[in-house]
């Protein structure tokens, strides 16, 4: 007999192929879902007669395969409480020789810069900012979305980019993404249709980011970094150089905002050149010391596209994000975007548009702030305290802080740290192969990475291992 499915409240697959007869074959087939744990001990089965109707099978036959499983003890069947699988110990598919679970490969404790602290993702809040939003959406926010992005959450954006970040935009103009790694993706292609081979990137960034554009055909040209964030007047140096990858809020990693002169000066460039400037603002919100440094684009919305991110402020398992597009480039990033790049679904944006329009997405952010503010003074406060002669820079902004090491010493640490069961990352790590930047020792400390309980004790092991 062919293969056919039974329903048991959920769909269970149940092969009766294989000689003896149907009766034989159906006992087989259930002992099997229940000795692998396919069908879980309590759980109730379906009636005789109508297993026998989905499976297109005589009664009798249903009951004698219930019957048999009964005696064998894998079944039992009660007055009242119908034919359950019995409670004993199954083993689960693949138990003996599985992976250890997630929890235990996790360090002890994580100091490594790239994620918010997603202990607080507001869960009550985004759930019923989804349930007011999806109650209330027309029937065609069901069907196949925007690949643009929704409108809802578009003009959501659009309001708050002018009012929390300076952008100078409207909704036409913005295009969500699934992260700003897609965004990238898709300017990258972009770009490249262009006839641009060159984009300038900051000598100190993720290498995830350098090998997203050099997928899309372009070659990174890295800029010095110091203090003052990237040293854009280099990019009048590269005149093959049509396009440049910048961090101008809180320099990733190093933590530097982009000195206003700088600012002016790669405006200018992009200006007089025709070039293009993409501003990753990923964590543009968390700004400690000193209102917010306003967004780039607002400088110049014909040669800035502004990419920002929901996965610091929120999560990054969301995977949203937005980018702001100068008017010339809007139609051909939609083209691009359609031709099969749609990423989001339209319901979390939905949920994140209500979130916005709500005041529930700067509530978050409010709390964050403050949050990841009490966790940096800390830290700065016990290195002071304990570890007076490391300088920790880049905090005036962001989730993580950098620590100048003395040189030679940044691989023994690491290696260390990662002994006594803390993950942290060197600078190195983020250092682009080809950069010019003279390089320091130094450790990345991602201080909005653990959950509140656990900040204590990483913070605890970081000084253990400092020299
Ligand atoms: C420098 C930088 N840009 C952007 C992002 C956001 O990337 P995504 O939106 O793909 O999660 C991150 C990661 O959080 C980042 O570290």
């Amino acid at each position: 007999m062919a293969e056919s499915w039974a329903t048991f409240g959920r769909d269970l697959h149940l092969d009766l192929t294989g000689s003896g007869g149907v009766r034989a074959a159906l006992t087989r087939a259930l002992r099997e879902a229940v000795r692998t744990g396919r069908l879980a001990p309590g759980t109730r089965l379906p009636s005789s007669r109508s297993l026998a109707a989905d499976l297109a099978l005589a009664r009798n036959t249903v009951a004698d395969a219930y019957g048999d499983l009964v005696a064998e003890g894998w079944l039992t069947a009660r007055q009242g409480s119908g034919t359950r699988v019995a409670h004993r110990t199954v083993p689960r598919p693949g138990a003996v020789r599985a992976a250890p679970p997630e929890q235990d490969r996790r360090p002890a404790h994580d100091l490594r810069v790239g994620t918010a602290d997603v202990s607080a993702f507001p869960r009550s809040a985004w759930l019923a900012a989804g349930r007011r939003a999806i109650s209330t959406a027309p029937n065609d926010a069901f069907g196949y979305p925007d690949p643009c992005g929704h409108p809802a959450l578009r003009a959501a954006l659009a309001d708050y980019l002018a009012r929390a970040r300076g952008v100078r935009t409207d909704p036409a103009r913005i295009v969500v993404c699934a992260g700003f790694m897609q965004g990238l993706a898709v300017l990258g292609r972009v770009l490249r249709a262009r006839g641009v081979r060159e984009l300038g990137v900051e000598s100190y960034g993720l290498w995830l980011h350098r090998d997203v554009l050099r997928r899309a055909g372009l070659r990174t040209v890295p800029l010095t970094v110091d203090g003052h964030g990237a040293r854009t007047e280099e990019l009048a140096g590269h005149r093959g150089v049509r396009a440049a990858l910048l961090t101008p809020a809180h320099q990733y990693p190093t933590g530097a905002s982009l000195h206003p002169d700088r600012r002016a000066a790669v405006v200018d460039w992009a200006s007089r050149t025709g070039a293009l400037i993409l501003e990753d603002d990923y964590d543009g919100e968390f700004r400690y010391d000193r209102q917010p440094v306003g967004a780039l684009q607002g400088l110049d919305p014909e040669h800035v596209v502004y990419f920002g991110t929901a996965s610091k402020s929120l999560a990054p398992a969301l995977r949203l994000a937005w980018m702001v597009l100068p008017g010339q480039l809007a139609a051909e990033v939609a083209e691009v975007k359609a031709a099969g790049e749609w990423g989001t679904g339209a319901l979390e944006q939905l949920t994140l548009a209500e979130f916005i329009v709500s005041g529930a997405y700067d509530r978050h952010v409010r709390a964050m702030r403050l949050r990841y503010r009490r966790r940096r003074d800390r830290l700065v406060a016990a290195l002071a305290d304990r570890a007076p002669h490391i300088r920790a820079t880049g905090i005036a902004a962001g989730l993580h802080a950098v620590l100048e090491l003395p040189p030679g010493t940044e691989q023994s640490i690491v290696q260390a740290a990662r002994w006594q069961g803390l993950a942290l990352d060197g600078l190195t790590r983020f250092r682009a192969p080809d950069a010019p930047t003279p390089h320091y020792d130094a450790l990345v400390i991602g201080y909005g990475t653990p959950p509140d309980h656990a900040f204590g004790s990483a913070l605890e092991a970081l000084l253990g291992v400092l020299p």
